[in-house]
């Protein structure tokens, strides 16, 4: 079991900052939510950073692929220009930078794992380096994934660590995956599943957490069929826990 929040906001701030970044965090922190979500990945000399895309284009001032730079380099580029000019000069966090702010706002994390191409192992094994050296909560993140190669990696080194598998698609064989890989949870997507289907799997005790719901009624509708948690852009339209 993991204590989720009904709401975890998506990528750090949602749609109310730049994403994956420390100014949304603050402002996620300011509406009083209990929970964030966020995207791990590594630069090329194996540090792991807090960024969604494989690509620096979309949401930074640099070009080409994260993997491919060291953190050095891409500490310097602009992450929040691009959302709006009055987040000019915001930084890609590192995941242990995150760490610490969620500690000092007493939030508590849901870190994706986000692997790029390749690099399943070696994300996972730095995301759980750096949890055990910087986390000091009594509550553990949960650590989620797409990649279950990440997620065996993740149960093998640290099984005490809770998990959950990140599908778009519920697959046939989703249960036996959870199972395997130890899961506490199970996070889908609302566009690809229809509602029997996630109450069908939420039937068999996993804990479910379902992406991305920017609409209340949605959200009440989730949680009416037994839905846990919901990650959201838009925490401003809920409710502080
Ligand atoms: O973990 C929920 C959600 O973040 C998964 O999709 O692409 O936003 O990382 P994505
Ligand atoms: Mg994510």
């Amino acid at each position: 079991m993991w204590p989720y929040p009904r709401l975890i906001v998506h990528r750090l701030g949602g749609a109310l900052a730049p994403e994956n970044t420390l100014a949304g965090l603050a402002i996620t922190a300011r509406l009083g939510c209990m929970g964030v979500e966020f995207d791990v990945m590594l630069s090329k000399d194996g540090v792991p950073l807090v960024i969604h895309d494989e690509t620096l284009e979309r949401t930074t001032s640099g070009t080409g692929c994260v993997a491919d730079h060291e953190a050095d380099m891409l500490r310097q580029l602009d992450a929040g220009a691009k959302h709006h000019a009055a987040f000019a000069g915001e930084k890609i966090p590192t995941f242990a930078e995150v760490l610490d702010a969620c500690q000092r706002h007493g939030i508590l994390p849901n870190v994706e794992i986000k692997p790029a191409r390749g690099f399943d192992v070696e994300t996972a094994e730095a995301t759980v380096r750096a949890v055990t050296e910087h986390w000091r909560g009594t509550t553990l993140p949960l650590l989620s994934s797409f990649s279950y190669a990440a997620l065996e990696r993740v149960r093998d080194i640290a099984p005490h660590l809770p998990r959950a598998l990140e599908v778009v698609e519920i697959p046939a064989d989703w249960q036996a995956q959870v199972r395997a890989l130890g899961c506490v949870g199970f996070h889908a997507s609302v566009e690809d599943n229809d509602l029997e289907m996630l109450r069908e799997c939420r039937s068999h005790g996993l804990q479910m957490a379902i992406w991305t719901v920017n609409n209340r009624q949605q959200a009440e509708a989730l949680f009416a069929a037994g839905m846990d948690a919901v990650f959201s852009d838009r925490p401003d339209l809920f409710p502080a826990e």
